[in-house]
């Protein structure tokens, strides 16, 4: 294996693959990390959970425009290769793949992944065929690296449980990993797109954690009804002037539908737009259980 501190750069599917047989030869485990890059510590506690626990670990690098909706932020999009080469350097990731986007969508590409169940609320409603180019590019890329294990974040609940989902409906042989939300010392979910805020939104962006800490704090204190704890989450959100509201959602962390009323782990999840950006984030609500009893 190279050096750990230079990850080797390989864009085409033929070489990842040779360079991945050598790997399986010596019966190496392989990891796979998912990345559009811009990476951040979000990305590098995947590579380094995937480092954990494999022998070869490959962060794919690749900014897929079938994910993106008409008006989104495709063009936009921060490409950051050689600050990421940088970052991956300090954690030991053994391959970059970053594909060209002709590589992937190959001229008369026309076979998709059509996600449904799970894919299908929040994130689902608004960003109709996101998920279809989200789930179409994961498992292409699962399919060109074939690795044992494969990490998400949590930071994409819905993401992490659409590609769960259709892993085992389409009998993918890779377990998937989904890790912890990496958050800025302040609150504020680490995400390629916070780049976008002025220093003033960034600010006013902290309505989001807030917002999921008062929803945290109502559980603790014994509120159990959704619609109360989403009405305050709400105006939390808006006391940020310029904030829009896509959705906050107290959900089934598995099915992803509505709940009522709090009666076991909840899903808290929102998403909403500051000055333009489309930023996301959850947390899971845990209704403390029923006491010990005293002897
Ligand atoms: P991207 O937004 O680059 O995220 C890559 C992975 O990093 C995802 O699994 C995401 O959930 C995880 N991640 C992002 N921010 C995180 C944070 N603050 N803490 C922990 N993990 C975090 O998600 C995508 O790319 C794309 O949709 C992709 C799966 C690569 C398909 O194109």
């Amino acid at each position: 294996m190279s050096n750990p501190s230079s990850p080797e750069l390989v864009s085409g599917v033929a070489s990842l693959r040779d360079r991945l047989a050598a790997v399986r030869g010596q019966r190496g485990r392989i990891g796979l990390v998912p990345t559009m890059g811009a990476l951040h510590e979000g990305h590098l506690s995947l590579v380094r959970a995937s480092k954990s626990e494999c022998d070869c670990t490959v962060v794919s690098i690749f900014v897929n425009p079938s994910q993106f909706g008409p008006g989104e932020d495709f063009q936009r999009y921060p490409r950051t290769l050689q600050a990421d080469l940088d970052a991956l350097a300090g954690c030991g990731a053994e391959l970059v793949f970053a594909p060209a986007g002709e590589d992937v969508y190959r001229p008369g590409h026309a076979t998709w992944v059509e996600p449904g169940g799970v894919a299908e609320p929040l994130e689902g409603r608004c960003r109709p065929g996101h998920f279809r180019g989200v789930a179409t590019v994961v498992l292409k890329l699962l399919n060109m690296v074939a690795p044992d294990v494969a990490y998400f974040g949590q930071k994409d609940y819905q993401q992490a449980t659409v590609v769960r989902h259709m892993v085992e409906d389409l009998d993918v042989p890779t377990q998937i990993r989904v890790c912890p939300i990496v958050r800025e010392p302040d609150g504020l979910a680490m995400s390629s797109r916070n780049a976008y805020l002025s220093p003033a939104a960034r600010a006013r962006s902290l309505v989001l954690w807030q917002s999921l800490q008062l929803a945290a704090t109502l559980v603790d204190e014994g509120e159990r009804g959704a619609e109360t704890i989403v009405r305050q989450m709400r105006q939390r959100i808006l006391t940020a002037e310029d904030a829009r509201i896509d959705y906050v959602a107290l959900v089934d962390p598995e099915s992803l539908e509505p709940v009522e009323e709090i009666v076991g782990r909840t899903l808290a999840v929102l998403a909403v737009k500051i000055e333009n950006t489309r930023l996301i984030d959850n947390c899971l609500l845990q209704p403390p259980g029923p006491r010990a009893p005293v002897a």
